[in-house]
């Protein structure tokens, strides 16, 4: 049986995708058979991220509609042969398509894999509810500002009204030179107003926004890194969670993070 895991956040564009992407590669890395799931329908990403949006033959709706079955619809990675991805529809209505649509799918793909992870767009109304229905646990992804971490606290406490057993903190785009100069919430700050477990931060990385990476797929040694340990610590509890500060400490990090202020 595989894990049935749900990456959401109430806000947009926290990086729920890019979380979903790189984690799930650094899961196939490790061994585990992984499928990705695009349930954001109508503003679908996940392809993208992940390069495949032209081999994109049968998508998430034409499963639903029954012209395919869940397996003729995966996209295998171009470079790690045991990831898969579903990917959504950006033309489709998603009136009539509900959590327990999903759920059936997930259900077909459950014993092929290890790791279904789900992309769960932003919101809380329908679009969550059709991505939260068929998972069991819950990542939920924050940036460090006050606002993420406020709709964040909404999500943990919609997601008690469904069968997810665990949910666990991811801090996305965190900055180690602002976090150590005072001028973002701290991790242990954001780990007390949200009282969840924390899996992994992840470092703001240029590589990964920039217009010549490909997709969202991590560049940096550093968030590949993160993503390894975020990784290894959903898989077997471990507790490594990745300092995005040490390259800003002692006198040589002193002197980058000021210089970088002042130009
Ligand atoms: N760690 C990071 N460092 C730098 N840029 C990042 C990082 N994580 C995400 N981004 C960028 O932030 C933007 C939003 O990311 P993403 O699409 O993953 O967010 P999302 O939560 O899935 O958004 P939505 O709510 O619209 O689905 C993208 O341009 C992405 O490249
Ligand atoms: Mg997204």
């Amino acid at each position: 049986m595989a894990r049935k895991i749900v990456l959401t956040s109430g806000k947009g564009g926290v990086g729920k995708t890019t979380v979903c992407a790189n984690l799930g590669i650094a899961l196939a890395k490790l061994g585990f058979r992984v499928v990705l799931i695009d349930v954001d329908i109508g503003l679908n990403n996940l392809d993208v991220v992940m390069g495949v949006e032209n081999q994109v033959v049968f998508d998430l709706t034409d499963v639903i509609m029954g012209k395919c079955r869940a397996r003729q619809a995966l996209i295998q990675d171009r470079t790690i042969s045991s990831l898969y991805i579903l990917p959504s529809t950006h033309i489709c209505s998603s009136n009539n398509i509900y959590g327990e649509h999903i759920k059936n799918i997930v259900d077909q793909l459950d014993s092929s894999f290890d790791y279904i992870l789900i992309d769960c767009p932003a919101g809380v109304d329908a679009g969550f509810e059709r991505a939260v229905v068929p998972a069991n646990e819950a990542i939920i992804v924050v940036t460090p500002h006050l606002s993420s971490i406020r709709d964040a606290d909404k999500v943990v406490v919609l997601l008690d009204n469904y069968n997810v057993e665990f949910k666990g903190l991811v801090i996305n785009r965190m900055r180690g030179d602002l976090l150590l100069n005072g001028e973002l919430m701290t991790i242990e700050n954001i780990v007390r107003a949200l009282n969840l477990p924390l899996l992994g931060v992840i470092p703001e990385d240029d590589a990964i926004g920039s217009s010549c990476s490909v997709g969202g797929r991590v560049q940096s040694v550093e968030s590949a890194r993160a993503f390894t340990l975020l990784s290894e610590n959903i898989h077997n509890g471990s507790k490594k969670i990745f300092d995005c500060t040490y390259k800003y400490r002692g006198l040589m990090g002193y002197l980058k993070r000021n210089i970088k202020k002042h130009v």
